[in-house]
C-alpha cells in the first residue's frame, strides 16, 4: 500500500489542486490532502473551511482523506505512515523550491517527493491570483469549483 500527501494551504482549493489531488489517487493507493496550520499568515478561509471546502471537493474520490498539520511536513508523513509527498509543477519557475524542498525532506527522512505536471489548463493558476481576480470583480468560474467561488462571493460581499 503506498500512502502519499499532498500538502499545501488551499486557500482556497483550486481545480489545479484537485486536478493534482485526483491525478495522484489514480496512481497511489491512498491520498491524504493536508492542510499546513500557519497562524503566522493571515488566511481567507479558517482551517475548517478550508478542510470542508476539501472534504467536498473529494468526496466522490474513495481513497482521498482530508487532515491537517503543523510544523514539518516529514514529521506528519512520519507519524501517519506516508512514503511519498505529491506536488503540482506549474512551470519551470516551481522547479527551483520545490527541488529545494524536496531535498531538504530527503536529507530529514527516508520520505521521498514525486512532482506530477500541472495540467496546461492550469499552468497559471495560483490560490493567492484566484483571491486577487474575485476580489476585483473578475471572472474565476473556470478555476475554482462552484461552491469555493460561492463562498469566495459570500466573503467579498460581506
Ligand atoms: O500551498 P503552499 O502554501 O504553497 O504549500 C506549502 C507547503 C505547506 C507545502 C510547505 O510550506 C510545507 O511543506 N510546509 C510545512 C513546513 C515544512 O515542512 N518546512 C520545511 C520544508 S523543506
Amino acid at each position: 500500500m503506498t500512502k502519499v500527501v499532498c500538502p499545501g494551504s488551499f486557500d482556497p482549493v483550486t481545480n489545479g489542486h484537485l486536478d493534482i489531488v485526483e491525478r495522484a489517487s489514480r496512481l497511489f493507493d491512498e491520498v491524504v490532502v493536508a492542510v499546513l496550520v500557519n497562524e503566522s499568515k493571515a488566511s481567507m478561509f479558517t482551517l475548517e473551511e478550508r478542510l470542508d471546502m476539501l472534504s467536498r471537493a473529494t468526496s466522490d474520490l474513495a481513497n482521498v482523506t482530508v487532515a491537517s498539520f503543523r510544523g514539518l511536513l516529514v514529521n506528519f508523513c512520519i507519524e501517519n505512515g506516508v512514503q511519498a509527498i505529491v506536488k503540482g509543477l506549474r512551470a519551470v519557475s516551481d522547479f527551483d523550491y520545490e527541488l529545494q524542498m524536496a531535498q531538504m525532506n530527503g536529507s530529514l527522512t527516508e520520505v521521498d517527493t514525486v512532482f506530477i505536471p500541472t495540467s496546461p489548463e492550469y499552468s497559471f493558476l495560483a490560490s493567492s491570483l484566484v483571491k486577487e481576480v474575485a476580489k476585483g470583480g473578475g471572472d474565476v468560474s473556470r478555476l475554482v469549483p462552484d461552491f469555493v467561488l460561492d463562498l469566495m462571493k459570500e466573503r467579498f460581499s460581506a
